[in-house]
């Protein structure tokens, strides 16, 4: 069969969306119209990763963030090109990146209904030895009546009606929902098209892999109580006292790709608060809140330590948590971690 072999009815992202957009009578194809705009830049990104090494794209800009990180070309290039693209679709309102201080307001001309939260380049420290990196969104819907202000996006994560990642890595993939499952579609570089590759995407109830930055353990927020919860979780998953087999350890440090392999393979991610990150490193809206929001379409859940992260309600726009996200069972244990020392 022809049709085995190399398939030829092609669920474009594009058509995915358009479907999707079918089933609300309502929709005006706003929606639909962001979202192409955050796939061309995607698509641009990932060909700018690829010749990183080749277009003199590696190493670093000469600013430093707010967050007090060195930007680097591949930071600032993809940050451009995502604004860029965000602001022609006219349908974008207030953009909230990690590379700007302040959020941005479209001007009026070019404004739309939608607010995008984003990390357009997530992995930074991975970008210079070719290892996976990504971008990472989320998009709120601007409140009724508001003409975009910060308030529109300083909501929680349960009231996105959007969020994905892409990540560069041996392919291209693009994971997305928008609130109805989330699905995986990979860059077809002959077509330069999004194909639906992983549909419906349900991330396994227990998993066999923990993925920690373990070298932070002396910084970890000793002696709180948090502190002997991850010890005690990583103890157990090196040392296993019911019999069952030691976990695996694997840890790239982009966040796009670490969720991303606990998405399929399951298991759990975790980035808790330490002695220099007091309220963990990962920030609230453009890298927690989509991830969690992602896990939870796929059947998995995502905590804080202190409840469900996608109920945070941001004060700021560079907020961080602490985040443990990933296979259900596997984040119900740390709960039950959390609740018994209460
Ligand atoms: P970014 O490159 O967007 O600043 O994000 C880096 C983040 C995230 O990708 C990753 O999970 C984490 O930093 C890794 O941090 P450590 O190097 O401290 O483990
Ligand atoms: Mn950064
Ligand atoms: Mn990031
Ligand atoms: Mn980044």
């Amino acid at each position: 069969h022809a049709a085995d072999a190399q398939r030829t009815d092609l669920m474009t992202i594009t058509r995915y969306v358009l479907n999707e957009q079918s089933k609300h009578p309502e929709a005006r194809g706003d929606l639909t119209i962001l979202l192409s705009h955050i796939v061309l830049g995607c698509k641009f990104v990932c060909s700018a990763v690829n010749k990183a090494g080749l277009a003199k794209l590696i190493g670093l800009a000469g600013d430093t963030n707010i967050q007090g990180e060195e930007q680097k070309k591949l930071d600032v290039l993809s940050n451009d090109v995502f604004i860029n693209a965000l602001k022609s679709s006219g349908r974008a309102n207030v953009l909230v990146s990690e590379e700007n201080e302040e959020p941005i307001f479209v001007e009026a001309s070019k404004r739309g209904r939608y607010c995008v939260v984003f990390d357009p380049l997530d992995g930074s420290s991975n970008i210079d030895c070719g290892v996976s990196i990504g971008t990472i969104f989320g998009i709120y819907m601007l409140q009724e009546g508001s003409e975009g202000t910060v308030a529109d996006v300083l909501k929680p994560g349960k009231n996105m009606v959007a969020a994905g990642y892409c990540m560069y890595g041996s392919s291209c993939t693009l994971v997305l929902s928008t609130g109805t499952g989330a699905n995986g579609f990979t860059l077809d570089p002959s077509l330069g098209e999004f194909i639906l590759t992983h549909p419906n995407i349900k991330i396994p109830k227990k998993g066999k892999i923990y993925s920690v930055n373990e070298g932070n353990a002396k910084n970890w927020d000793q002696p709180t109580t948090s502190y002997f919860i991850i010890c005690r979780y990583v103890e157990k998953a090196k040392f296993p006292i019911d019999g069952s087999s030691p976990k695996s350890l694997r840890y790239i440090g982009s966040m796009v790709a670490d969720v991303h392999r606990t998405l399929l393979y399951g298991g759990i991610f975790m980035y808790p608060a330490d002695k220099k990150s007091p309220n963990g490193k990962l920030r609230v809206l453009y890298e927690v809140f989509p991830m969690s929001f992602l896990v939870e379409q796929a059947g998995g859940q995502s905590f804080t330590g202190q409840g469900r992260a996608l109920d945070i309600v941001p004060k700021n726009i560079h907020e961080r948590s602490p985040i443990f996200l990933g296979s259900y069972d596997d984040v119900e244990e740390i709960k039950a971690l959390y609740s018994a020392a209460e």
